[in-house]
């Protein structure tokens, strides 16, 4: 058994097409203005029409990989979070295997929403410390452009596509440090899909507009509540204070939400890793994309401790403590 598990590298992947506030004016009555003072957006990824969620996971995979000093062939475990799977199955984190060209270990993905990074890193944690893996692929990848209604400018100005991972690997001292998470079915109402496989494709068949629906408003004020507490919980669970933290790595939603979460921690702006004006919401790839984007422009160091923190869907909701 080993004590604990590192991340060992990340890495991460965003499509080149940039589709900027100034363009969603021209396809929704809306205006830069508007989406950067409500969100803080002001840009975000779109695959490309032959990209989907396993390809932008494989280039993320490989570059954590690469970081990481792990080759395809080291990996034993992969777990991908993703709402956006390619196929209803095989799951993503198998397509993704294949496209690594590694075969045998167990690969699949999980659903929990935009929290669906920190609930597959919880899982693979455990793995690593249990003893039965020692290079585990852990991916958040999304192509929200794909199931968002590019008529309804209440969401389609929220939602970008990427990917991003990291490696874990064995370690002797923590490493992950402790993952806490939560759902709440009560609040299904408030952010959903409506069309899925056994309530009925066929709907959409009909020609319904198919679309992320959401209660803005209530997803807000939940969101901010329910962080605020997350925040306590990880922090009286692993006994540290707030000062401990060097950077908080939260879910890339909403600049306000995100503020009020480093308000809660005592945490300067310039110690929070803010990617959601460039990247939009990503759901489950946003907090990897967002802790690769500081680990690589050197922000993040060796030995520092991050707060991650997520909401979503469902609602999902988790963090995880991490020296990094
Ligand atoms: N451009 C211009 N106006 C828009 C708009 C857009 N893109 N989208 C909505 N509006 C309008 C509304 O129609 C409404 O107009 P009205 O007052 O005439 O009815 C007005 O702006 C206010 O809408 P409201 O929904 O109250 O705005 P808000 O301040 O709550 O901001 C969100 C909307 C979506 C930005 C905000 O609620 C939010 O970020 N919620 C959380 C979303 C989230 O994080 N989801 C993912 C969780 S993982």
């Amino acid at each position: 058994m080993n004590r604990y598990s590192r991340v060992a590298g990340t890495g991460s992947y965003l499509p080149d097409k940039v589709l900027t506030n100034a363009e969603l004016e021209k396809l929704v009555d809306t205006s830069d203005e508007w989406i950067r003072t409500r969100t803080g957006i002001e840009r975000r990824h779109i695959a490309a029409p032959d990209e989907t969620c396993s390809s932008m996971a494989e280039h993320a995979a490989r570059r954590a990989l690469k970081a990481a000093g792990q080759t395809p062939a080291d990996v034993d475990l992969i777990v991908v979070g993703t709402t956006t799977p390619d196929l209803v199955f095989p799951n993503t984190g198998t397509l993704l295997q294949q496209r690594l060209d590694i075969h045998g270990c167990p690969a699949f993905s999980l659903e929990a929403a935009c929290s669906g990074f920190v609930f597959a890193l919880s899982m693979a944690d455990k793995y690593v410390r249990l003893g039965e893996a020692k290079c585990a692929l852990v991916v958040g990848a999304e192509c929200l452009s794909r199931i968002t209604d590019w008529s309804d400018r209440s969401t389609c100005v929220l939602f970008g596509d990427g990917a991003g991972a990291v490696v874990l690997t064995p370690a002797d001292e923590p490493g992950i440090i402790g993952t806490h998470l939560h759902s709440d079915g009560r609040y299904k109402d408030l952010l959903f899909f409506p069309y899925g496989v056994s309530s009925g494709f066929d709907k959409l068949r009909s020609g319904a507009v198919a679309g992320i629906t959401m209660l803005g408003n209530e997803v807000f004020r939940t969101a901010v509540r329910t962080l605020s507490r997350l925040v306590d919980e990880t922090l009286a669970k692993n006994g540290i204070e707030r000062d401990q933290i060097d950077w908080l790595i939260p879910h890339q939603a909403n600049l306000r939400i995100i503020q009020s979460a480093a308000d809660k921690l005592g945490l300067p702006m310039d110690k929070v890793v803010l990617t959601v004006q460039d990247h939009g919401n990503t759901s489950a790839a946003s907090i990897p994309l967002a802790l690769d984007t500081a680990v690589r422009d050197g922000r993040i160091h060796r030995g520092q401790t991050l707060l991650l923190e997520t909401f979503g869907g469902g609602f999902t909701w988790g963090s995880a403590l991490i020296r990094y």
